[in-house]
């Protein structure tokens, strides 16, 4: 690799970092992430899964600080599907442990950052323990006005559109809404994702070409990227090459590329 030369007492960089590549006034202002590969990445090592979910916490970290440097506004990390829970018990056991010392470890951090953190998912299906230390940590975060950090947690996106339905369904019947005046809005209104804006780069790790049951609405328009790095690999670097490769996309939004540029 060439070395880089950033700048040095006023004489001017000869090749640029990823970083400063990124365009500031163009970044996505919320990025999603399918943070998948741990497990394999354990196994080529020849350890247990778990050691890769250990590990992943180490990009988890290192990721959410990258975003926060730069200036994002909503990061989503898809940490554990509602389909996760079928897995061995061993490995949810070890998972939902590793949840509960993490957030709890990572609390301070988050203050010191600014960062907010919110959860969507499934919450009644978390152990108690877990429950409470995840409403500690929302409650601890809550009054932060950076980075907001969306965990998905016991999330399926068809596990949210079957509650949105049913919450609308009951709202008709109480005769708060007509069926006629259910729009998108109304919809949107009702997914566990209400607050926050759809997201505008999807990432995917691990070479799976695959949305595995993740913000089916709300991806509508995003960019999709997928690299095979395993996530407990994934780092800031990485997280520039998707950002700069999002930059150079052309976004349509169904019209004509001429449209676009005019
Ligand atoms: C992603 O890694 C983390 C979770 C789904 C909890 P995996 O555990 O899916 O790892 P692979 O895909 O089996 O390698
Ligand atoms: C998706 O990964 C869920 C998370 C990353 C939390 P999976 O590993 O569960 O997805 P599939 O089974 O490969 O589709
Ligand atoms: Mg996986």
């Amino acid at each position: 690799m060439l070395p880089e030369f950033r700048t040095f007492k006023g004489i001017a960089c000869t090749q640029m970092s990823l970083r400063e590549k990124i365009n500031l006034n163009n970044l996505p202002s919320h990025i999603a992430i399918i943070m998948d590969g741990n497990g394999r990445w354990a196994q080529e090592k020849g350890e247990d899964r778990l050691y890769g979910h250990l590990h992943g916490v180490e990009s988890v970290r290192n990721i959410v600080e990258g975003a926060a440097e730069l200036g994002v506004k909503y990061l989503t990390l898809y940490a554990f599907s509602t389909e996760n829970w079928d897995r061995p018990e061993y490995e949810v056991t070890g998972l939902m442990e590793l949840l509960v010392d993490t957030i709890k470890k990572e609390v301070p951090t988050l203050n010191k950052n600014n960062i907010k953190l919110h959860v969507i998912g499934d919450i009644e299906m978390l152990p108690e323990n877990a429950r409470h230390e995840l409403a500690e940590a929302l409650a601890e975060t809550s009054t932060n006005t950076g980075l907001n950090l969306i965990m998905a947690l016991s999330y399926s996106s068809r596990w949210e559109l079957v509650n949105a339905v049913k919450n609308i369904a009951a709202e008709v019947q109480q005769g708060s809404i007509a069926p006629e005046d259910i729009t998108q809005q109304t919809l949107q209104q009702h997914l566990s994702t209400s607050q926050f804006p759809d997201p505008e780069l999807m990432i995917r790790t691990s070479g799976e070409y695959r949305i595995s049951n993740f913000l089916l609405y709300q991806l509508a328009y995003a960019e999709l990227y997928f690299t095979n790095t395993r996530w407990p690999d994934f780092r800031k670097e990485n997280l520039y090459e998707a950002i700069l490769d999002f930059q150079h996309r052309e976004r349509r939004f169904g019209k004509t590329g001429e449209q676009v540029k005019a």
